[in-house]
């Protein structure tokens, strides 16, 4: 199936103390037309400078990207999706976002891709009417004005579940809650219709019914407006619940990626498995919910062999000394981990993953 997006040995580094640091390493994901892609990760592992380097949103400097590409196809031919694994792509028609000035950017962004972020008020300005703001966007796009630009605004409120549209158009942003306000956000990133929405925790400032409720207008709008998606979260719990794929990042790296099912439950990463043993819904009733022990590493520092070997009680010698290649479980599948080298001794990983795999056997759908 060919990507929609391409992202290719992407680093980008910090500057600190007067020498650039790499805070995301070599990093490679693509992104399908029509699906979406969950990227998970603790705090600080890469997943929003990763994401904001794309749409050329890092302050430069501190901020510098060493290596890489961000290759936007522009194929509309139809792809067979018989499942998911890469085929070769030409580059011909594809363009380079981290090879473009300002210029070339501004008329990609909106347009090609579009960024919601964690927290909405942020995003808006809290002197302008949210039916201003979101008609900007849709003037910018359609070239509309006056009564067809209200109306088309209008119609946007609408789609992304505000009740009262016409009455919502000349209201303020402090008159939302915060649950609505996400929505307001969320029509100026559509508003342009772009091909692929970038959420960036979009729901974490949220609380859980509200979350949920923002999960499946994500959906419903990835319908109605065809959209591809990125979504970052720390909660493989909501990544569970809208993703296709998923890539999980530790330390500014891709540790694992591939199906949502083969991340549930065919796992093989250690810190796939720390992550899906601390789901709360995955916990037993009664006993303490795992945590992972440890801080991440100090991205600032060199970061020898597997990030994760310092916080790994499984960690073999080799983990401390040499960074594992992406070993292929399936077409779909990989994971960067010396367990999988046909060399590495077997070791079994912990009870919630055994139950969980033991679960897929017995015919139970994880989220159903
Ligand atoms: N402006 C900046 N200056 C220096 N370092 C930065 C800057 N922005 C991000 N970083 C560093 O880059 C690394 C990755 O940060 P990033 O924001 O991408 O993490 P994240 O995975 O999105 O975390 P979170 O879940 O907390 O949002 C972190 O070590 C962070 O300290
Ligand atoms: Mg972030």
């Amino acid at each position: 199936m060919n990507p929609l997006l391409s992202v290719q040995d992407l680093t980008i580094e910090f500057l600190r103390d007067g020498a650039y640091q790499p805070v995301v390493r070599n990093v490679s994901f693509n992104v399908y037309r029509g699906r979406t892609l969950g990227i998970v990760g603790e705090s600080g592992s890469g997943k929003s400078v990763s994401c904001m380097s794309i749409m050329g949103l890092l302050p430069i400097p501190p901020a510098r990207i060493a290596s890489g590409k961000a290759l936007l196809y522009n194929n509309t031919k139809k792809t067979i999706a018989s499942d998911d694994a890469d085929v070769a792509t030409g580059e011909e028609n594809a363009i380079d976002l981290l090879s473009l000035s300002e210029d070339g950017l501004r008329r990609h962004r909106g347009n090609d891709i579009s960024m919601i972020f964690q927290e909405p008020m942020t995003s808006l300005n809290p002197l302008k009417t949210v039916g201003k703001q979101i008609g900007e966007a849709v003037r910018l796009h359609q070239g509309l004005k006056g009564a067809a630009l209200r109306q088309a605004v209008i119609k946007i409120l609408g789609d992304v579940g505000i009740p009262e549209p016409e009455k919502r158009y000349a209201q303020y942003p402090h008159e939302f809650s915060g649950g609505m306000r996400q929505r307001v956000v969320i029509a100026i990133a559509i508003a342009c219709r772009p091909k692929i929405l970038i959420c960036d925790e979009p729901t974490t400032a949220l609380d859980v019914t509200i979350q949920a409720q923002i999960l499946n207008l994500l959906k419903k709008l990835k319908k109605d407006y065809n959209l591809t998606v990125i979504f970052i979260t720390h909660d493989l719990g909501v990544v569970a619940n809208i993703a296709d794929r998923v890539a999980v990042m530790y330390a500014g790296d891709i540790i694992e990626i591939g199906t949502s099912k083969e991340i549930f439950y065919e796992s093989r990463h250690p810190y796939t498995w720390a992550l899906l043993s601390s789901l709360p819904q995955l916990g037993v009733k009664g006993e303490e919910l795992y945590s992972i022990k440890g801080t991440p590493p100090n991205l600032f520092k060199e970061v020898r062999g597997d990030a994760f070997a310092p916080r790994n009680p499984q960690a073999l010698a080799i983990d401390f000394e040499k960074i594992p290649p992406y070993f292929d479980i399936s077409p779909t599948h990989k994971a960067k981990t010396w367990l999988l080298d046909p060399r590495a001794p077997k070791i079994e990983p912990p009870a919630v993953i055994q139950q969980i795999r033991a679960a897929k056997k017995g015919g139970a759908e994880y989220g159903e």
